[in-house]
């Protein structure tokens, strides 16, 4: 595994592995990985011939008072995680040199970044456009992997690329849980063992929707009032939003019907979790 630190010798690299007639898979992190981030290398192993891994913490996707200075690190371990599986680059840029002085250049996703989790992180999507944007300028990948768990980031992703003409294919995997269902993220870190036990009522609600839309329930309110009074019985969770929306716009239905994007977003601790489920209605 390459340690690339140098933007200019990234994009040489790229532009090298292309000329001779390479693909090239990449995986954009903010590092600390876990299983979810290793089930993306996995994909990306089988589906290019070079993998590039970049773990970048981004400053300019985390507002005033988030967790931008205490965003777990752990730079030894995923070094050897991603050694198993014997990457080809591991990207490490510098930040001075992502963003020099007088950096004025966003890109935003309109809409679809005001929403769900936008309402509370009004820049948090403009500032994960704009890094992505940046990291594929210089990685060049022909495909670039994201997890459902973000669903809204991949989404929003996705929207980019389209916009942009990013020659990239945008590849979404699912979810990676604990055993008991909580998606793997590594804000999971910040968790005490009583919060970590707790933190479950979010999946637990997901599934309590999937379960009553796929029974046919087509009370949207109802489904809504009892996914909130089950995250209620954990009185520690401050829930920022739970929504029911079609996947493809992040519109809030009016009705259930077709394919259904049900995601939340709650804190407990000092953690903020998301999460969500993929359903389809009767
Ligand atoms: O999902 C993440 O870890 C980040 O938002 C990303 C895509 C690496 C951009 O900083």
């Amino acid at each position: 595994m390459r340690i690339i630190k140098n933007i200019d010798e990234m994009r040489a690299y790229s532009q090298k592995k292309k000329n001779h007639g390479k693909t090239i898979g990449f995986i954009p992190t903010m590092g600390c990985l876990h299983d979810g981030h290793l089930s993306l290398v996995q994909a990306a192993k089988k589906q290019a011939d070079i993998v590039v891994v970049s773990i970048f913490v981004n400053p300019i996707q985390f507002g005033p008072g988030e967790d931008f200075k205490r965003y777990p690190k752990n730079l030894s371990n995923d070094k050897r995680l991603l050694n198993n599986f014997d990457i080809d680059v591991l990207f490490l840029p510098d930040t001075k040199k992502m963003f020099p002085q007088g950096f004025k250049t966003y890109l935003e996703v309109e809409e679809f970044s005001r929403k769900m989790c936008g309402r509370s992180r009004p820049n948090h999507f403009r500032g994960v456009t704009t890094i992505v944007a940046k990291l594929f300028c210089l990685v060049c990948p022909d495909f670039a992997f994201f997890g459902q768990k973000d669903f809204q980031q991949q989404l929003i992703i996705k929207t980019m690329v389209r916009d942009m003409d990013f020659p990239v294919e945008v590849v979404a995997l699912p979810t990676v849980r604990e055993f008991d269902g909580l998606a793997m993220s590594s804000r999971n870190r910040y968790l005490k063992p009583k919060e970590r036990e707790l933190a479950t009522v979010l999946y637990k609600a997901l599934c309590l929707a999937k379960e009553e839309i796929e029974n046919g329930e087509k009370d949207l309110r109802k489904i809504l009032i009892r996914m909130r009074s089950l995250i209620g019985t954990v009185p520690s969770i401050r829930l920022d939003y739970v929504v029911i929306a079609d996947p493809e716009t992040l519109e809030e239905v009016k009705a259930i019907k077709g394919k259904l994007l049900v995601a939340l977003s709650g804190s407990i601790g000092k953690a903020r979790l998301i999460d969500n489920l993929i359903v389809q209605a009767k």
